[in-house]
């Protein structure tokens, strides 16, 4: 059972702008996501009732292609190492525009999976219809029943984010995150590459997440100060490694959509063959060091950043913040969970950061210019 968003829902609902309320609305649309798709008695996810591929069908699967625009293709970023580690099915993620015209391998049992908020997205249907055409079986992530995507798609995951108003989305792109986790392990029982104990964990683990979200939207006031100290600055780096990288893309696409600072990701391995050249004290840098296996050599990158005296905010996890402050001038630590599983967290002081700033500068941040909420036109 699923409560229907209103329009009443999509009011502001006493908070500034549609952005800062969506932010705030992201707990609800963890739990609504999750809602009715794990059976708590067997610990088991249950997507049977939306999914009509049959188990032969999922077992047949050799490869998967992502297919989205903006956000919608950072999580699909998120989806490549969730699927491969979780399932050890490859993934290729490609950008809508892109990928009709790349000539892609779609062998029969190639399944394509489209994500887009809107559904609307011009590129993105024409992708899923091309995927169609050369045989592949589409799964849509959509947040809107009914949307073309929907109607056009094999198979349909809804993301229950309720309305998004604001042009950079954010409760569209942390519902996909967790519609990707539910699909992740849905196709890791059926294709039994992970045990019944850690399918477990991940379903305790991805419970939690609302609450932690809860905890973390407490540090609004801080990002709020931090954000004030990065208004003026007009280029500003992310820098992370693995899923890290993934969400600084996400952080850097939030930073520069509404407050048009200039800003970029980067691989944090990548910078020393290039782009290290640009850093200097005038450049802030936010590092993300939130994935253990990469920690120490994250920790080395922060360091070549750092003698170049930008001045850093490094994000990592829960007892980390000690150590890590050595390194940079300002630490935020985000709550621990399963490492597959912190985009869904991290992500949220980024989101905040972005519509500070923009808020600072004086801009409008549920409109900006240029932009529009769904690209309809290719
Ligand atoms: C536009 C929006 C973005 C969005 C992208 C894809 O550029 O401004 O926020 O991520 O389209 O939209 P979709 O509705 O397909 O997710």
């Amino acid at each position: 059972f699923h409560v229907e968003w209103d329009v009443e829902t999509a009011d502001k609902g006493g908070y500034d702008h549609y952005m800062l309320k969506e932010i705030h609305e992201q707990p609800r649309a963890y739990r609504e996501t999750l809602n009715n798709r794990i059976d708590h008695e067997n610990q088991r996810v249950d997507l049977s009732k939306e999914i009509h591929l049959s188990e032969d069908e999922i077992r047949a699967i050799e490869k998967i292609h992502i297919v989205a625009c903006g956000t919608a293709y950072h999580a699909g970023l998120v989806g490549k190492y969730v699927i491969e580690n979780l399932v050890r099915i490859p993934v290729e993620v490609d950008v809508a525009s892109e990928y009709r015209y790349r000539n892609p391998i779609i062998t029969p049992n190639t399944l394509v999976m489209v994500i887009s908020q809107s559904g609307e997205t011009a590129d993105t249907l024409a992708a899923l219809r091309e995927a169609q055409k050369l045989g592949a079986k589409v799964l849509a992530i959509t947040n809107v029943n009914g949307s073309s995507v929907a109607r056009d798609a094999d198979e349909v995951l809804l993301t229950h984010a309720g309305p998004e108003i604001a042009v950079a989305s954010t409760k569209a792109y942390t519902a996909q995150l967790i519609t990707i986790y539910l699909w992740g392990l849905y196709l890791a029982q059926i294709r039994e590459t992970q045990s019944e104990e850690v399918i477990r964990q991940y379903i305790q683990a991805l419970s939690q997440l609302p609450t932690q979200v809860e905890k973390l939207l407490e540090f609004a006031p801080t990002m709020k100060q931090f954000a004030e100290r990065y208004a003026h600055y007009e280029d500003l780096f992310f820098i992370g490694r693995s899923l890290d990288y993934a969400v600084s893309l996400e952080g850097s696409l939030k930073l520069k959509e509404i407050s048009y600072i200039h800003s970029e990701a980067y691989p944090a391995g990548e910078l020393k063959h290039g782009t290290l050249a640009l850093i200097t004290n005038d450049v802030p840098v936010i590092a993300l060091a939130t994935q253990e296996d990469v920690y120490e050599k994250m920790v080395s990158n922060i360091k070549e950043v750092n003698a170049r005296e930008a001045y850093i905010l490094g994000i990592t996890l829960e007892g980390n913040e000690e150590g890590l402050s050595k390194s940079v001038n300002e630490v935020i630590a985000i709550p621990r969970t399963l490492p597959l599983l912190t985009p869904a967290l991290s992500v949220i002081p980024l989101q905040l950061l972005a519509y500070y700033a923009a808020l600072a500068r004086g801009n409008d941040v549920d409109k900006p210019r240029n932009l529009a909420k769904s690209v309809t036109v290719e």
